[in-house]
């Protein structure tokens, strides 16, 4: 500072005084961000019980603005047509013709393939006991928790089951406590490969062993002499394996034979798979059958973590194997050639041939946007970068709100930077486009599609299984992490509650 200035009787501003402005406006705008981040931390946190009904803000998708429950608040009066999810149930005056009984527990269980595993357990092993009915039955599965501490539950993953049925814990039972019990009951509509896993504290039960594979089988025998199913699983502390073996697996099959391999992605991870020593015809995904499977070879397979192909082989005399990365399923001979992966993936876009679809995608009901991606902010009160839906996050995210009977188009895309394995609850979705390109081969259905960064997918179903229906990314931790959303139907309400002070953690 000058003498000059220190002697002027009208002073003007001096450099102290421009670092004191300077100082406040700084201390302004510190106070400002201060305000802000302490709104979005406090807005972001939800309370100790909520309902699911209430953790989005309602999307129409252009279609009638539904009178959601949460228009009323719980508790509150809903219209006369409401429905409690624990209604939607299959009929309870019909007999069961497939009865299972599964008693979950956490315990340290050697693997199939010799490996200590602290792990969850069905009936003392992991993956729990393959279930198997016929089309058109009624299956009741008793789940008995005998030792999973925070609780647990069971979802049928890809079996549109009746609402009540879902297995979510929060959404639609509560969490089964160590002690409890739950009954499952639903009629096995639709055949093709699926699996059950735990819908509670998902992302640490699943890859704790907590699941098994259902398989149902059409009314008209296969034409298969071998169907297995092949569920890839990595468990903590373990490499990849094939129902709990590492490796290599062997399966006697005689030179000839059709054999249908039903392989399941049990992971959180996207993964491919492919066959050597043989052609293939990928013959389902997502238990959905392909229309006019056309033969494969040299050709890898994409699986989206949670999704399904059932694959069919004719077995050669020197044996075929089916390949996942870190392990294989040999098919008639233990020393069947392997190979490294074909260059070239699949696309199921263009493979099989078309058929016509039973609705009309062209002119939908509702119109939905899933935008992915991922910004700094708070998630229930923790800082982080967060994954988002349509530029939200937490108890922010659209609830995609539709009326039974209702054509539903949706439009996937991917700006997060990875690569995220969307899963709806309850109904299966086909997939019309990528990046635009219109689907070209047989209607590609699926529950579990893999959107990767950059990707758009356009998908379409029908809104013809009431609920609330969760609609999430099946990578289990990116759940946990906000990826996570549901449809939610007119009129359906749910009385289970989420949240930390209610023992519900569906993620
Ligand atoms: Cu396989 Cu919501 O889960
Ligand atoms: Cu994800």
């Amino acid at each position: 500072m000058s003498a000059d200035e220190q002697q002027h009787p009208t002073r003007r501003p001096t450099g102290r005084d421009r670092r004191r402005l300077a100082r406040s406006i700084g201390l302004l705008i510190a106070a400002a961000v201060v305000v802000a981040v302490g709104t979005a931390w406090w807005s972001s946190l939800r309370p100790d019980t909520y309902s699911a009904m209430a953790m989005g803000v309602a999307d129409p998708g252009g279609g009638a603005v539904v009178v959601g429950p949460t228009d009323h608040g719980h508790g509150g009066h809903h219209s006369a047509t409401a429905t409690d999810v624990t209604t939607l149930v299959a009929d309870p005056d019909r007999a069961a013709d497939v009865r299972v009984e599964l008693v979950a527990r956490a315990e340290r269980v050697t693997l199939p393939g010799g490996e200590q595993v602290d792990a969850f357990t069905l009936n003392g092993a992991t993956p729990g006991p393959e279930i198997r009915a016929r089309q058109g039955e009624l299956v009741e599965v008793l789940l008995r928790n005998e030792s999973v501490g925070r609780g647990t539950t069971l979802h049928w993953h890809g079996v549109d089951v009746p609402a009540a049925m879902d297995g979510v814990a929060g959404v639609t039972q509560d969490a089964v406590p160590p002690g409890g019990t739950f009954t499952y009951r639903f009629v096995a509509e639709d055949a093709g490969t699926y699996w059950y896993h735990a819908h509670q504290v998902s992302h640490a039960q699943v890859r704790g062993g907590l699941f098994g594979a259902i398989v149902i089988e059409p009314t008209a025998p296969g034409a298969h002499d071998l169907d297995v199913v092949a569920q890839l699983h990595t468990y903590p502390g373990t490499s990849r394996t094939i129902d709990g073996t590492a490796g290599d697996v062997v399966r006697d099959a005689q030179a000839g034979a059709l054999a249908r391999v039903r392989v399941v992605n049990t992971d959180s991870v996207p993964t491919v798979m492919w066959v050597t020593g043989a052609a293939f015809r990928l013959l389902a995904i997502d238990g959905t059958d392909v229309h006019e499977p056309t033969e494969v070879d040299g050709r890898k397979v994409a699986i989206a973590a949670g999704g399904r192909v059932d694959l069919e082989v004719r077995i050669p005399a020197a044996g075929a194997r089916v390949q996942a990365p870190g392990v294989s399923l040999a098919l008639g001979a233990a020393d069947a050639p392997a190979a490294a992966a074909p260059e070239h993936v699949l696309d199921p876009l263009a493979y099989g041939s078309p058929a016509p679809l039973a609705f009309d995608p062209a002119q939908p009901d509702r119109t939905f946007a899933y935008d992915i991606g991922r910004l700094p902010g708070f998630l229930n009160g923790r800082p982080g970068i967060w994954w988002t839906i349509n530029g939200r996050m937490g108890g922010d995210v659209p609830m995609y709100m539709v009326s039974e009977g209702d054509v539903v188009t949706m439009r996937l895309t991917n700006a997060s930077g990875d690569v995220h394995p969307m899963h709806l609850h309850g109904h299966h979705v086909v997939v019309l486009a990528r990046n635009g390109v219109p689907a070209s081969g047989s209607p590609w259905w699926v529950d579990s599609l893999d959107v990767d960064h950059g990707e758009t997918y356009d998908v379409a179903f029908v809104a013809d299984n009431p609920g609330v229906w969760m609609d999430h990314c099946h990578n289990l931790p990116h759940a946990v992490e906000g990826l996570m959303t549901h449809v939610m139907y007119e009129g359906v309400t749910t009385p289970f509650l989420l949240g930390g002070g209610s023992g519900n953690e569906p993620e």
